[in-house]
């Protein structure tokens, strides 16, 4: 019993090392190429900005075939989030001035008036501006009215950064009013039809109500810390959520309602939506369509399914394994082929699941998720799971390799200078449409950042997921305001040229025995690229805390684990996942990461 107990843990332990290593090493490699190349889109310095004014975010230097020399509100923002996450979860505060000038350059384009209308008059939906900030006046599918809820949780999570840096007073002055103008626009039109966020159908839009109403819980509640108030949110968030259960269809959430487009509705709309929406405090609530719901596993599978069929790439692929993701499969743009950010969306996705169980401490399997469970681990049947059993151990596997499996599709067909594109072929993977595309980049700092257990702040959605019995249409009118005090205040600190090489000090709590030796290895060659004869060992001259020093380059990303070597040569490894870090890249020539083992 004991000896069967111990092989079954080595045997997950080299499954998990040795199946997991090159998809380790490329996210390790990827990542800070995703961050420059997010970095590069942004004007006025990005090395790819085409000339974009200072804080405009071109959605791509391609200039023609297609020409995405633009600036997209919702690709804007959701790279602006992207950055905000990986600035709190990393230190990087270089990001801070980036994250600053965008939102002084919002500020500006939210008083230019434009097709769709006015700063009060419906301006706010305009989905797209020239990137020297003047309205772009051509035909378009507009109003698009998720940018403004995009934008607005963007800011959001810039301002709770703000605020735990004691910078409240620059929240309450510069950024709510700017945020203040994109909650009005939320509650006043939610309820009418815009374009979703392909461009392409008028209807309502599963991606912009789920996000609407997000920023209108969290718009709120930072009002309330700010000594502000939203009571416009608080009377329209019930109704978009009940509204949003409608797009709950039985087996998958369609993507658009009010339109007539003749589509299946399955669409990766969807998955975009409930990664948006992922609340780490959240239970696998079916309302708002959390990752780990019953609902939004169904969905993840009806979707990806429906791209087996149509993709040579993915033919031969068995169910339960990996494929490549389009946005959905009556697709003909550029005759309809997988794209990078779905892909990688359909990865993040099983991550913040695999975050939500582990917090929960158990799995669910119903009659609606049943299918997607049956693919992976064939002999399950329903009931609830909980940590520690063998089935838990069994499915969180699975669900990691399958996740995992996405990523390594992107993988596959990522050129090897790691730059990533709008799409990829349907037939043969070559990468096709706008190279450089910010969204592309910012979806994977998200997928990796998930995928490393590094979550977002909860948007308070514990409060914020019983709907109305019964829905009524409605509209609420806030408040807007031109933003005038649009400059921050010098905060960050600047030095020239910044660190190159960062002595970094590890320190790992740890308790050992007399002759073990705590050491570090990870995927990159200082820590020995996982090969744990060459880990780094660290001394005990503090003991219980062990410590090493480790020169890195700036910005170097990487997964790490503490070992424990006995006096014997017995290797101990901690617990999954590995731990991620990324040097930062700033004034400083030292930083410190400390760590306790688990
Ligand atoms: C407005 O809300 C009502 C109630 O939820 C819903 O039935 C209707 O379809 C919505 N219309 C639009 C355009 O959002
Ligand atoms: C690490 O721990 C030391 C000692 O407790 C503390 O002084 C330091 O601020 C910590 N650094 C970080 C980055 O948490």
């Amino acid at each position: 019993m004991v000896n069967l107990f111990s092989s079954f843990f080595i045997a997950v332990g080299c499954f998990a090392i040795r199946g997991l290593a090159s998809v380790d090493s490329y996210v390790a490699t990827e990542d800070p190429i995703a961050l420059q190349g997010v970095l590069n889109n942004i004007g006025p310095s990005g090395a790819e900005d085409q000339g974009a004014a200072s804080g405009i975010i071109i959605a791509s230097p391609s200039t023609n075939n297609p020409n995405y020399v633009y600036t997209w509100t919702r690709d804007s923002a959701l790279t602006i989030k992207a950055l905000t996450d990986y600035l709190i979860a990393n230190g990087d505060t270089s990001l801070v001035a980036v994250i600053e000038q965008y939102i002084s350059a919002q500020a500006k384009l939210q008083t230019i008036s434009n097709p769709s209308g006015g700063l009060s008059t419906g301006g706010l939906g305009e989905p797209k501006f020239n990137i020297d900030e003047s309205a772009f006046t051509g035909s378009w599918g507009r109003p698009q009215r998720d940018g403004p809820a995009l934008r607005a949780t963007a800011l959001i999570a810039f301002s709770r950064y703000l605020i735990s840096k004691g910078q409240t007073s620059t929240v309450q002055d510069i950024v709510w009013p700017i945020i203040q103008n994109d909650l009005s626009y939320v509650t006043q039109y939610w309820n009418q039809t815009g374009f979703d966020l392909w461009e392409e159908v008028s209807g309502s839009s599963f991606f912009t109500l789920n996000a609407q109403h997000r920023a209108l819980v969290e718009g709120s509640t930072l009002a309330s810390q700010i000594g502000k108030s939203c009571s416009y949110c608080d009377s329209q968030a019930p109704e978009i959520l009940c509204f949003l259960q409608n797009f709950w269809n039985g087996q998958y959430i369609t993507a658009n309602i009010n339109t007539n487009d003749g589509r299946s509705g399955k669409d990766a709309n969807s998955i975009l939506g409930v990664i948006q929406t992922f609340d780490p405090a959240a239970a696998c609530d079916d309302t708002t369509f959390q990752p780990c719901s019953a609902r939004a596993l169904s969905n993840h599978k009806v979707l990806t399914d429906s791209f087996r069929s149509i993709y040579s790439i993915n033919s031969g692929i068995p169910q339960g394994s990996a494929v490549a993701v389009g946005r959905y499969p009556e697709d003909s743009y550029y005759n309809g082929n997988p794209w990078y950010l779905n892909t990688l969306a359909a990865a993040e996705q099983l991550y913040d699941a695999l975050y939500q169980w582990s917090k929960i401490n158990s799995i669910t399997v119903n009659n609606v998720n049943l299918a997607f469970f049956n693919d992976l681990v064939p002999s399950i049947s329903t009931g609830t799971y909980a940590a520690g059993s063998s089935t838990y151990a069994a499915i969180t596997s699975a669900v990691k390799a399958y996740a995992d499996g996405y990523v390594a599709v992107v993988q596959k067909y990522t050129p090897s200078n790691g730059k990533l594109y709008e799409q990829f072929s349907k037939s043969d993977g070559t990468p096709l449409s706008a190279i450089d595309l910010t969204w592309s980049y910012a979806s994977f700092l998200t997928m990796a950042a998930a995928r490393a257990g590094q979550v977002p702040a909860s948007w308070g959605e514990a409060s914020a997921h019983t709907a109305p019995s019964a829905c009524v249409a409605s509209s609420a009118v806030g408040v807007y305001s031109t933003p005038t005090d649009t400059v921050f205040p010098s905060s960050s600190p600047t030095c020239s040229p910044i660190a190159s090489t960062v002595a970094v000090t590890f320190n790992e709590y740890a308790i050992t025995t007399y002759g073990d030796t705590i050491n570090i290895v990870g995927s990159i060659s200082q820590l020995g690229n996982w090969n744990t004869n060459n880990a780094v060992p660290l001394n005990a001259n503090n003991y219980p805390t062990w410590s090493v020093t480790v020169n890195l380059p700036a910005g170097t990303s990487f997964q790490y684990k503490f070992i424990n070597k006995g006096a014997s040569g017995s290797i101990t490894w901690e617990s999954d996942p590995n731990r991620f870090y990324t040097v930062p890249t700033g004034c400083s020539t030292t930083a410190t990461e400390n760590d306790s083992w688990r």
